[in-house]
């Protein structure tokens, strides 16, 4: 019998079906056995406690429409406000008549735009990098940088706090992940000393502004420690552009440490109110990474549009200050407003403001306290934030008004006090 009359059987109608006639007894479990036990999000939302996924309806800036009702949102990362500003929609329309709906292709074949080449050359200028390139999101670009750079004999070092994206980044690269302690650089110190006789590079990976606690990266101590070891750093400014630093050049920028910095990597999602991330640094490392990082050369081409609203976002941030001086006004009036209430806001810096509520049910009645109240929030459990430790994460942008900060102060206070988490 030949190998092909072998590897066909005949069914009771006579006709032949693939398969192997002597077929082995079949014990494997069904891979999609999880999905069916994965309950907790349907008990959750019949619990009415599941606070993700919420559709909205439209957007205002500082409120947004959910079922026909306006709340005020807390927790977006449009920090300028510039998803309201008419010029951004204006870029987008033009560039959409002038480039259409989609590049249809990789940068790396047919998707590169002049528009791309622009905003590159835009960004590298502000952010004070010889060269930039940008991703179809920041997600891509940290998985770009951190797989592109690192190998399998490289060792890089994580703050615990580090984004997802970075995580991601460093499975694909197939580098050793040492995690330190969050901000802590005496454990970033030990953790090198211990790898000090293996072979490979070195790059320690940092977030700017941390995405949950709203802390400042302590780059000053990082550098320093990253020229004793010969590592090189990168920072995640997916938080910190638009927010720290002159005109919002970021957290480099904000301890006056640009040229010092290996590596920025960043998103255009939150303070260019538009889509992509990029990253930015000396030409050689840029054009290493465009050349070999597997997440930016298999991926379709940012769109025009998204790229028009990012430079457009860009000229804005570069010549009208004030919507940076308005977010921190606004960051004031948050973190004071919750801390006089007697909530726990972990030490945030930033526009980013956790308020610690601990065990997971209590936030999510929390939650549904504050929506019940008109107050859009977005809770964070484990494993985002350590088990037992959840929060409600806040943040503030430019074109949330006195009179709305107002209203998410009183819903605060008034269901903290309901459930005991403030007296
Ligand atoms: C610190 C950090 N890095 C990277 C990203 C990814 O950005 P994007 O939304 O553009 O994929 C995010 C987004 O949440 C982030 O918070």
């Amino acid at each position: 019998m030949s190998d092909s009359a072998k590897s066909m059987k005949q069914t009771a109608a006579g006709e032949d079906m693939v398969g192997f006639v002597d077929m082995p007894e079949v014990k494997t479990a069904d891979i999609f056995a999880k999905a069916h036990k994965f309950t907790l999000a349907e008990e959750a939302e019949a619990a009415g406690i599941y606070p993700y996924f919420k559709a909205i309806e439209a957007q205002y800036g500082g409120t947004v429409s959910v079922d026909g009702r306006e709340m005020v949102i807390t927790g977006s990362n449009d920090y300028l406000g510039l998803t309201q500003d008419p010029r951004l929609k204006e870029a987008a329309r033009k560039a959409l008549d002038s480039f259409s709906t989609s590049c249809t292709g990789s940068r790396f074949l047919t998707g590169t735009l002049t528009l791309h080449e622009k905003l590159e050359e835009s960004l590298a200028k502000f952010l004070g990098k010889e060269s930039a390139l940008t991703f179809s999101a920041g997600y891509l670009g940290c998985l770009s940088v951190v797989s592109a750079l690192a190998g399998r004999r490289d060792i890089i070092y994580y703050d615990r706090e580090n984004h997802a994206s970075l995580y991601d980044g460093a499975r694909l690269s197939f580098a050793t992940l040492r995690k330190y302690e969050h901000s802590d650089l005496e454990s970033l110190e030990q953790a090198l000393r211990k790898d000090l006789d293996k072979p490979g590079g070195r790059m320690i990976v940092t977030d700017g502004i941390f995405s949950m606690s709203g802390h400042i990266a302590k780059l000053p101590g990082l550098l320093e420690i990253a020229k004793r070891y010969n590592a090189r750093l990168v920072v995640d400014d997916a938080h910190s552009t638009g927010v720290l630093g002159e005109n919002g050049r970021g957290t480099s920028d904000h301890y006056g440490l640009t040229e010092q910095v290996d590596l920025i990597v960043g998103t255009f999602s939150k303070s260019f109110a538009s889509v992509g991330g990029f990253l930015a640094g000396d030409r050689k490392i840029v054009h290493y990474v465009k050349n070999h990082a597997r997440p930016f050369i298999f991926t379709a081409a940012l769109p025009a549009m998204q790229v028009a609203t990012t430079l457009k976002a860009l000229e804005i941030m570069e010549t009208e200050p004030e919507h940076q001086a308005r977010l921190w006004q606004n960051v004031d009036i948050l973190q004071q407003g919750l801390k006089n209430l007697g909530f726990d806001t972990l030490g945030s810096e930033s526009p980013i403001v956790p308020v610690l509520i601990g065990p997971e049910i209590l936030t999510g009645m929390f939650w549904k306290g504050l929506w019940e109240e008109g107050v859009f929030t977005t809770p964070a459990i484990s494993p985002s934030v350590p088990a037992g430790r959840a929060i409600i994460r806040t943040s503030v942008n430019a074109n949330h008004t006195p009179e709305q900060l107002d209203r998410l102060l009183d819903a605060f206070e008034s269901v903290g006090k309901q459930l005991d988490v403030i007296s």
